[in-house]
């Protein structure tokens, strides 16, 4: 047995990432692409990159940039749209490198419960009611840390909500793609009519997190003045990236990874979903339907910090409920299911439960 198992990290382990297909595409795209990979580009990044990714949402190539990764794209729209004292929706627990991100521009954090098929529209409404809200940060499948999908329902009633009270969604999408099984509900980019909806997603979960290429996809003025201030900051994404991607996603080496990934991440799912019930039999969860995570709660009397600290020591980290939370949190544990091959999560969720 290894002497980690961690389920601390929301990153793949190293079997699921497509090296082949990479070391080819890179190939390709030195062969047939380097001069526009090899050179300067402009803020949208590669532009044969934003004409796939907006032929596979059915929008305008002039909707789309591409970034690196879809933290930075976030990182880019907070600045240009927030100013402190915003009012800013997260749901909660959310992914805690853009709760950090949103503390340090000084937003007022509008913090919103996550039920099983995603954010409490009604405390939404009621947070609305009580003033203005600038923005709702929204993660709508397979939700880090939480697991769940948002309902088409809520979807569209959300989209109503921020055309009715003019706010900004903006759709923190990295794990569409990877379903275990029926394609989650449109997304709400495609059902907005109001220009309200700024979409995110990445080729961190479906080629590998090191490529750093992610991608907004919104309103066409929106999406211009982002790329601007791309440009005056950092002149163009990786140019070399966005030119092997474009490899994997035209010759179909991305669409087979997506479909193997799936397979061995709903497999990890199940054997962790069972080493729970072997050991944690007291976790509560909500099962999650693809992606990397699976978040459990206790119950009262459980300390998942202290527990944190002991598993860490016994070599299974895991990250505790505190860390996506703006308060509480302390009796929920995240596992990211996508680090751990499934013959080693028994022993994995032993080490965990053996410190309790
Ligand atoms: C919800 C969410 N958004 C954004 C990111 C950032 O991904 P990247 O910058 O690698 O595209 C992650 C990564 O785990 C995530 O879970």
């Amino acid at each position: 047995m290894p002497d980690v198992i961690s389920f601390a990290r929301g990153a793949p382990s190293p079997d699921l990432i497509p090296v082949e297909a990479v070391r080819h595409a890179t190939a390709g795209a030195l062969e047939d692409d380097w001069q526009t990979a090899l050179s300067y580009g402009v803020g949208i990044g590669h532009p044969g990159l934003c004409g796939w990714v907006a032929g596979r949402h059915g929008i305008d190539a002039g909707q789309v940039m591409i970034t690196n990764g879809s933290l930075e794209a976030g990182a880019m729209l907070f600045r240009h749209l927030l100013e402190p004292g915003d009012r800013v929706i997260v749901e909660q627990p959310s992914y805690d490198r853009t709760l950090l991100l949103l503390e340090q521009l000084g937003v007022e954090f509008v913090p919103v419960a996550l039920e099983a098929d995603g954010i409490d529209v009604d405390a939404v409404e009621r947070a609305l009611e009580r003033g203005p809200v600038k923005m709702a940060h929204i993660i709508p499948n397979f939700h880090n840390p939480a697991g769940c999908t948002l309902s088409a329902a809520k979807r569209a009633r959300l989209v109503e909500l921020a055309a009715e009270h003019g706010f900004t969604i903006f759709e923190d999408d990295p794990y569409r793609e990877l379903p275990f099984g029926e394609a989650p509900p449109p997304t709400m980019l495609s059902i907005d009519k109001a220009d309200r909806v700024i979409h995110a997603s990445s080729f961190s979960k479906t080629v590998s997190p090191g490529v750093r290429a992610g991608y907004l996809a919104g309103p066409t003025g929106l999406i211009a003045d982002l790329a601007e201030m791309a440009n005056e900051t950092y002149i163009s994404p990786n140019m070399l990236t966005g030119s092997l991607v474009l490899e994997l996603c035209e010759s179909g080496a991305l669409d087979r990874n997506i479909g193997e990934v799936r397979v061995h991440l709903m497999e990890r799912r199940d054997a962790l979903v069972s080493a729970l019930g072997k050991h944690l039999p007291q976790a509560e969860f909500v099962l999650p339907e693809g992606g990397y995570f699976l978040w459990a709660d206790l119950g009262p009397g459980f300390d998942t910090v202290a527990m944190a600290k002991s598993a860490k020591q016994a070599g299974a980290p895991f990250l505790p409920g505190t860390a996506f939370m703006l308060e509480g949190g302390d009796t929920s544990m995240r596992f990211s299911f996508a680090s751990v091959l499934p013959e080693l999560m028994d022993e994995g969720v032993s080490r965990i439960a053996a410190g309790i």
